[in-house]
């Protein structure tokens, strides 16, 4: 059983949804072309394709809002902004940019050169694509626990210090323009990485004179996980534990939507006045006005609140807390999941549920569609559609773990949506030797999962 926690907040405005029928809802979902990135909004019930930009807003926040100031320069909201990041995070330099991406095309488009490489924990998509379209190679130095499903360990987001400092001297600092660390770490789980492991890469990188940035996006969950977890935190605030991170790095990317309870935004800072001059200029080609980049003031003003109210010690329990209490009935319904539950997601194991379905028909995309079927819900595949490539012989690779992710927003559902997401899990269960496979009819490439279209496998091609 789940420990309850003081759920720290009622309901002042509410947004109505609704629930198709079963018959409506397998319409839709054949419309979509089985992929459910098409469906409309309208049409879901419980929506958890992702925990980025869909947080409920507090009444301090709607109040910033209504308050935020929209002058190009020198906004009294930028100025909130500034003295919230710096407050918290610590850096000198602060660039406003309209969402995390942003805040990564920037610094990596000044940084990395063709042929470098950068390391992280695990690089989420948009890093990953930002150092390649940059001509650098992205290296994923996780701990190999993290690629065991069932493998506990209380910071399975921790990168491998030996791997570290064996790629730096293998391939020479002169090829490794920063080094990153993602916490927590949404590629393998939403899992944290302890403190003690920042101070290591941080040692790491200041031996040999590498910049150090941390993919912020996530933080105050991963402080969560150290206050809980982490010998000699359990005292200590989430804003302290927050200023011992940041203290340790060169800089931060990150996406206010997560754990800056914004809708939109996101920014980049740092210590080093000279990128702070070069990105500054990119950010005013790309962006807009170091005062506002990208975003309205007012937006501004919701995350210079945001990120204080994310460090609330009775938010943050409550926020871990539903995430584990999804993750719990799941397996108390018996469905795989991967361990620990992480922060901002529960994964159900694909491989796992399904264990005589070859991965070829898409296992995981096959529990996402019934989990529309059955309930509603929008979930989201991270399994052979996201990352199935060819080999140069045209083979056919698969990944070695197939996903379904459950990502929870902030604030924004009660426990009794998570017990019906439960419930349509288990209902999938008892019936899983029905389950169809899917073959794309169209679509390809690596951003094919957001446009593809399927057919069940044996349907006619329409
Ligand atoms: N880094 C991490 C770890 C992320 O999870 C994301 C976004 C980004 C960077 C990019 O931030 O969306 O503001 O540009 N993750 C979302 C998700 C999209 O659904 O996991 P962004």
């Amino acid at each position: 059983m789940t420990k309850r926690c003081f759920k720290p907040y009622k309901i002042k405005v509410i947004e109505p949804i609704k629930i198709l029928s079963r018959k409506d809802r397998e319409e839709r979902i054949r419309a979509a072309g089985y992929n459910v990135f098409n469906l409309q909004a309208d049409d879901i019930y419980i929506d958890l394709l992702t925990d980025s930009g869909t947080s409920a807003m507090s009444q301090a926040q709607w109040s910033a809002l209504m308050s935020g100031d929209e002058s190009y320069a020198g906004s009294r909201s930028f100025a909130q902004f500034e003295t919230a990041v710096r407050d918290i995070f610590g850096f000198n330099y602060i660039l406003p940019t309209h969402q995390g991406r942003a805040a990564e095309n920037i610094l990596f488009s000044s940084l990395v050169k063709p042929g470098d490489i950068v390391p992280n924990n695990m690089h989420f998509d948009t890093t990953r694509a930002n150092i390649l379209a940059n001509g650098g190679e992205p290296v994923d130095l996780v701990i190999d626990e993290a690629f065991d499903p069932y493998f506990d360990h209380p910071f399975k987001g921790m990168i491998d210090i030996n791997k570290l400092t064996a790629l730096i001297a293998e391939q020479g600092v002169s090829r490794i323009p920063l080094i990153m660390l993602t916490i927590t770490n949404n590629s393998g789980g939403g899992q944290p990485v302890s403190l003690a492991n920042i101070r290591a890469v941080s040692a790491v990188a200041r031996q040999h004179k590498i910049p150090f940035f941390i993919d912020a996006c996530r933080f105050a969950e991963n402080i969560l996980f150290i206050h809980e977890r982490e010998a000699g935190y359990a005292e200590k605030k989430p804003i302290e534990i927050a200023r011992e991170i940041f203290a340790l790095a060169d800089g931060v990317t990150m996406s206010a939507k997560k754990d800056g309870l914004a809708n939109i935004g996101g920014f980049l800072a740092m210590n080093s006045k000279s990128l702070f001059e070069r990105t500054r200029e990119k950010l005013i080609l790309i962006e807009g006005f170091p005062t506002y980049g990208g975003l309205a003031g007012r937006d501004l003003s919701v995350i210079a609140q945001g990120l204080y109210e994310v460090l609330d010690i009775h938010y943050l329990r409550d926020r871990v807390s539903q995430t584990r209490f999804l993750g719990e009935r799941l397996k108390e319904s018996g469905i795989p999941i991967m361990e620990p539950i992480g922060g901002h997601a529960v994964y159900i194991d694909a491989k796992a549920f399904l264990p005589n379905f070859p991965q070829s028909q898409f296992p995981a995309l096959a529990i996402t569609i019934e989990l529309y079927k059955e309930g509603g819900i929008r979930a989201v595949e991270v399994g052979s559609v996201m990352f199935a490539h060819q080999d140069q012989s045209g083979k056919e690779i698969y990944p070695a773990l197939e996903l379904v992710r459950l990502a929870i927003p902030r604030r924004v559902y009660t426990e009794y949506h998570l017990e019906e997401v439960a419930t349509a899990a288990k209902a999938i269960a008892a019936r899983k030797g029905d389950i169809t496979g899917y073959q794309i009819i169209a679509g390809e490439g690596p951003l094919r999962h957001f446009f593809a279209r399927f057919a069940p496998c044996g349907s006619r091609r329409s």
